[in-house]
């Protein structure tokens, strides 16, 4: 009976790391600028083995970098950053993004997007860059990868330390793949933030459009009205209120 319990045990166990990350896996985050340098020591001490994914892995701000990082870091060019990896942040700017990636086979990966496919429009004011998201169109130039937009309307200081934030900040997720969000999502939350699934990656554009709202204290001159995104869960409204339950 007692062995029996505790193969139990230790099967509940197994199962219950299925499909969660495991300390010493690797991370490729793509990019050492200030999303790379925020989130790389995040998955460092969460007991990741960090690799950046860099075009020119020798400099020495890139040592410098993955001396900071610690625990085992290293890094390479993308193809082979990506190539142990299973998890792939993409930090890099939107404009070098697509011709970056297409050369990448990032298949089977958890790629985590924090890119935003904005341009500085006419008024001095962010504008979309494109038609529909950088999220759907990384989604779509890698169909194979499991893409989850993350992080993409939150500053690279508050990634790197959430406490900077003075309260709680809320990363929204999205993605096509449940179980790569839910993932991501418990990466996300052991970092220090909360976190909230906001449906399909086609929602990208939603979460981009976050951030034209966040730059704007920074683009106007008044960093001290600068804000974080903070999504409390409400209460829906009941039937008798006069909505009709969705078909
Ligand atoms: N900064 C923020 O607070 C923040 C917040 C949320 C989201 N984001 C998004 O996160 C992404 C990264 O932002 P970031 O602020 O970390 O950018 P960044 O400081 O400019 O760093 C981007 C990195 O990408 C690499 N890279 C590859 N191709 C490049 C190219 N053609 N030109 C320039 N750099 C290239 C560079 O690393 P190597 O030189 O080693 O190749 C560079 O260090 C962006 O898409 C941005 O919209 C930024």
């Amino acid at each position: 009976m007692r062995r029996l319990l505790m193969l139990l045990v230790a099967l509940a166990a197994v199962l219950a790391g299925a499909g969660h990350a495991r300390s010493g896996e690797t991370v490729a985050v793509l990019g050492t600028g200030r999303v790379a340098a925020a989130l790389g020591p995040q998955f460092a001490r969460l007991g990741f083995q960090v690799v950046y994914g860099s075009r020119d892995p020798t400099r020495p701000a890139v040592a410098e970098l993955v001396a900071a990082t610690g625990a085992g870091a290293s890094a390479a060019g993308l193809a082979e950053a990506v190539a142990r990896a299973r998890y792939v942040v993409v930090a890099l700017p939107w404009g070098a993004t697509e011709q970056a990636l297409a050369g990448l086979d990032l298949a089977g990966r958890i790629v985590i997007d924090p890119t935003n496919a904005l341009r500085v429009g006419p008024e001095g004011l962010m504008e979309m860059a494109v038609e529909t998201s950088a999220g759907e169109r990384i989604q779509a130039l890698a169909p194979g990868a499991r893409v989850v937009k993350a992080f993409n309307a939150v500053g690279a200081h508050v990634m790197a330390d959430p406490t900077a934030a003075g309260g709680a900040v809320t990363i929204p997720l999205v993605g096509n793949d449940p179980a790569a969000k839910a993932e991501v999502a418990r990466l996300v939350e052991r970092m220090g933030f909360e976190t909230l699934d906001l449906g399909p990656i086609r929602h990208a554009r939603a979460l981009e459009a976050m951030t034209l709202l966040y730059m704007v204290p920074y683009l106007s001159g008044r960093r001290d009205e600068a804000f974080e995104y903070h999504l409390r869960r409400g209460t829906a409204p009941r039937q008798t209120q006069g909505l009709r339950p969705a078909q």
